[in-house]
């Protein structure tokens, strides 16, 4: 408290900030200086120590720009394909920022990436929810970025017949989120992992980029917006973007760090792949074939099946610089009776093993995808 009946002829320089007292004794300066210059040399010694204490890691190197390192963001990295493509960037020596929120990706893939470049500076894994604009936003201020390859989605055609909001959200809105922060933090690099099922069922094989985008089911609606969201925003930003539409994509890393994580919840939305070698392992009783009576050579879908090794490869030839639109598939179309009977001759299952169960179609499939083989650097 300030003294109440101070003098106010009393001259205002000579107040102490430290006492309240209201005069200066000169006698006491040589005393408070002393003082000063302990408390100073104490912090001194106090930071010299903490720096080099084993935990001091000093600011970030995910915050800041360095050059001859490229960070780049991935969105769902935890996930099926995110995990196999950061895998690939941190052997090309990337620097890795993961964001995603575990709701279908797992921590056993981020462990093992981590464990795989546990070097400072090369991987870090944030868990957040794109859906979280104020989050996804203060992210991307606490890091320098130079690139985002955005994978995180709900990805099941089945589910997104059922909970249609939910892909609309969690795909298109997600979507914007991303590039809202991208825009304001000046981001102007992406890859966008799209898919087949922007097409729907086309009239013509095979599919090509310039086949018409009509897409039949939630997921792909939800996709095809979020690639228009895309294009018509980054025409006038000078952003650098990359879509691709992923054909049906199977397989793991050959070394077997990374696979598709079991997902018997999940095996009647959608992924034959999955279903398969999930009801191989007898994760899940048996198998269920939806739709037989497809126009097709068996009267099952086809589907082009890509391994997940080469859909990576994609994504590094197509670093974009200026941008553009590629199918990832093998060109080669593979009924699902056919991939049950691959699946039960690479697992050694006979066919009592993998109860096989061929039922009516779901809705929201499409007979036939089928994408013409050509080089993504052509
Ligand atoms: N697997 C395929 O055959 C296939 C085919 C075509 C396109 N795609 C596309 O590839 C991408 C990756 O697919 P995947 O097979 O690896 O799927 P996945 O389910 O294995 O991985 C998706 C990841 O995104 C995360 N995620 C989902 N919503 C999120 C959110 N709101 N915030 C943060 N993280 C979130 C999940 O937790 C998960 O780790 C998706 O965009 C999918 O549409 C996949």
């Amino acid at each position: 408290m300030l003294p109440v009946n101070r003098n106010r002829a009393q001259p205002r320089a000579s107040r102490s900030w430290f006492s309240g007292m209201d005069y200066t004794d000169s006698r006491q300066k040589p005393h408070i200086l002393g003082k000063v210059l302990m408390v100073f040399l104490l912090t001194a010694i106090c930071i010299i120590v903490l720096k080099q204490s084993p935990g001091y890691n000093g600011p970030s190197p995910f915050s800041r720009h360095e050059p001859g390192v490229t960070h780049v963001l991935v969105t769902g990295g935890a996930g099926y394909i995110g995990s196999h493509a950061t895998l690939r960037l941190l052997k090309d020596n990337y620097r890795v920022t993961i964001v995603d929120n575990l709701s279908r990706g797992n921590l056993g893939a981020i462990k093992v990436l981590q464990e795989q470049f546990p070097q400072p500076g090369r991987l870090q894994f944030i868990y957040a929810d794109l859906g979280d604009g104020k989050a996804v936003n203060q992210i991307f201020s606490e890091n320098a970025f130079d690139a985002v390859m955005h994978f995180a989605a709900v990805a099941y055609v089945g589910e997104s017949t059922l909970d249609p909001l939910r892909y609309y959200h969690n795909i298109t809105s997600n979507t914007l989120v991303v590039l809202e922060a991208m825009a304001a933090h000046g981001v102007k690099t992406l890859i966008y992992s799209s898919t087949c099922a922007t097409y729907g069922q086309p009239e013509k094989m095979p599919i090509t980029e310039d086949t018409p985008q009509v897409p039949i089911n939630p997921y792909g609606k939800a996709k095809k917006m979020a690639e228009d969201i895309i294009l018509d925003f980054s025409k006038n930003n000078n952003m650098a973007v990359m879509i691709l539409r992923y054909f049906n994509v199977i397989g793991s890393d050959p070394e077997g760090r990374l696979g598709e994580a079991p997902r018997p919840e999940l095996s009647e939305h959608g992924r034959i792949s999955g279903a398969c070698f999930d009801a191989a392992l007898g994760i899940i009783p048996g198998l269920k074939v939806k739709g037989t009576d497809y126009n097709t050579e068996d009267g099952t879908c086809i589907r082009d099946y890509i391994d997940v090794t080469d859909l990576v490869d994609a994504h590094d030839k197509a670093r974009p610089k200026k941008g553009g639109i590629y199918n990832v598939g093998t060109g080669k179309g593979r009924s699902v009776r056919k991939f049950v009977e691959a699946c039960k001759k690479a697992t050694g299952m006979d066919i009592k093993d993998i109860k096989v169960n061929y039922l009516s179609r779901r809705p929201g499939d499409y007979a036939e995808v089928r994408n013409p083989l050509r080089s993504i650097e052509s």
